[in-house]
């Protein structure tokens, strides 16, 4: 099975391009959404929550864990990756999201200026940045932190007025510095790309990170056989709340797109 991980419903954006890209494999989905929204929490508490996670999926049978989570990929994956895999489940994998959208933003840009929006945590952990330095050292980054969006996409505010407006304000500063190529670094943000795109204009390319995710994905597990050919192949889904079933099958539903039939409630 292939794990995905986000602190609530964002993540289903992820799972969504998983199931049309890579749509026979075994998915288990897990929101944290008792501990959501990660976006202004502590380094510390952000590792812990996300570790005990990835923990949960590893025992449910997970062979590799995407973190559909930028908060948590930005904060939380190396160590994860680096103190936590190692000791307690050794030949696993566990991968983010903030890799593959700088491999797809980079090879997009060409007027070397990169824009990146996210939560707070995301913005302050410069880890994007830093993995775009490591691939390409002539572009300029510009960031812009907008957590006013997360709660007005799960309220369900897409074409309110108040929404565009408050785009407009966030996307403002990235546009005066005329950048050429904008990274959504938020789970929540493709649910909005049309109202981004149009506010940012035709010149400037935009990565949906769900897309980015799902096509990265797939070339992983072309080239890494030894775990590919351990995951189930029956088309299934699981999903997993760490809160209300009844609120995640309703409002995870317009994250995904499609029905989903049951959910199991767990305390981590
Ligand atoms: N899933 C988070 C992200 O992609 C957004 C919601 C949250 O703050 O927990 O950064």
């Amino acid at each position: 099975m292939i794990g995905v991980f986000d602190s609530g419903f964002g993540g289903l954006t992820v799972l969504k391009e998983f199931l049309r890209v890579l749509p026979s494999y075994d998915y288990t989905y897990l929101g944290d959404n008792a501990r959501a929204p990660y976006g202004d929490k502590s380094d510390e508490a952000i590792y812990q929550y996300t570790r005990a996670a990835v923990d949960f999926l590893f025992k449910a049978g997970c062979e590799l864990v995407i973190i559909a989570c930028h908060t948590a990929s930005a904060k939380a994956l190396r160590r994860i990756q680096q103190e936590f895999l190692l000791k307690n489940h050794q030949g696993k994998r566990v991968l983010g999201v903030v890799v593959p959208m700088v491999e797809e933003a980079v090879q997009l840009s060409r007027g070397h200026r990169l824009g990146i929006i996210g939560t707070n945590a995301t913005i302050d952990s410069g880890v994007y940045k830093k993995e775009v330095e490591k691939l390409r050292g002539d572009l300029e980054i510009f960031h812009q932190a907008c957590p006013l969006l997360v709660p007005m996409v799960e309220a369900g505010w897409l074409d309110k007025p108040e929404t565009k407006m408050i785009l407009k304000k966030y996307l403002r500063p990235l546009k005066v510095k005329e950048i050429d190529t904008l990274i959504l670094g938020c789970t929540h943000y493709p649910l909005l790309i049309k109202d981004i795109s149009r506010i940012m204009g035709k010149n400037v390319k935009i990565v949906n990170p769900a897309e980015a995710a799902a096509e990265k994905l797939a070339d992983y597990l072309k080239r890494h056989k030894e775990i590919e050919k351990k995951l189930m192949k029956n088309g299934k889904v699981i999903f997993y709340t760490t809160d209300n079933p009844a609120k995640f099958k309703e409002l995870g539903q317009r994250f995904l797109g499609k029905n989903i039939d049951g959910v199991e409630k767990v305390i981590l």
